[in-house]
């Protein structure tokens, strides 16, 4: 598998099959932004469901910075992981006071804000800005482990960071940064799934080094014990 051949047979993919529609399929990094930390670690039926709601009352960055914290808190409620609302009212501000109420445009810059990881930065930065930067979160990892064959051991340092490389020398030219990161995403959530991997419907099927070594079930490989 070459690497620009993984990359325009995802964004083929993701444009016929993946998920459009979503609400947050904008370039608006705010609402971007939102929707990144919100599935962090929530399903999207219920991001769905909260994610208007948490717009309508805070329509830009200016309006959560300003708003009080017991009124986020309670638009959050149900979400889970309340520290998570508590950075996003804190990043607010980061957003108001250190750059002038606009989002940064760059991965480095947005990792400053509280609650953004260096993944999560990496999809604002390809969703808002059409920026080439990889994103590597659980299911994108599990997808380069199979299709690549990568069985490093999970949070071994070195490990991580080979599969970071990897993710940063797949990425295509920046016009299509938006169909292949929701590519990735929608792969790993839809298809490439943890238990049950559906293989019959991946446009990964036949270059898969998994697949082809028939060790789709151990990849990737779990910590041990
Ligand atoms: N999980 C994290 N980001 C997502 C997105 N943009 N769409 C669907 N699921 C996601």
């Amino acid at each position: 598998e070459t690497t620009s051949n993984f990359a325009r047979r995802l964004v083929r993919w993701q444009r016929e099959h993946g998920r459009h529609g979503l609400p947050w399929q904008v370039r608006e990094p705010y609402a971007v932004w939102l929707s990144e930390i919100m599935l962090q670690q929530t399903q999207v039926a219920t991001v769905l469901d909260y994610y208007p709601r948490f717009l309508a009352a805070f329509p830009d960055v200016a309006a959560l910075a300003a708003a009080d914290e017991d009124a986020v808190l309670v638009l959050w409620a149900g979400l889970g992981y309340y520290s998570r609302a508590r950075n996003l009212h804190a990043a607010a501000k980061q957003v108001v006071h250190n750059f002038g109420g606009e989002f940064p445009d760059t991965r480095v810059e947005l990792e400053t804000l509280k609650g953004v990881g260096r993944s999560t930065a990496a999809a604002i930065a390809a969703f808002a800005f059409g920026r080439r930067e990889a994103i590597l979160d659980g299911n994108v990892k599990r997808v380069l482990c199979r299709v690549f064959a990568q069985d490093g051991e999970a949070g071994n340092k070195k490990f991580e960071a080979e599969l970071w490389r990897l993710a940063e020398s797949l990425l295509p030219e920046a016009e299509d940064m938006t169909a292949y990161t929701q590519g990735l995403m929608d792969l790993g959530a839809l298809v490439c799934k943890r238990g049950k991997p559906d293989c019959a419907a991946c446009p990964m099927a036949e270059t898969c080094l998994a697949k082809q070594q028939g060790r789709i079930a151990e990849l990737p490989r779990r910590k041990a014990a």
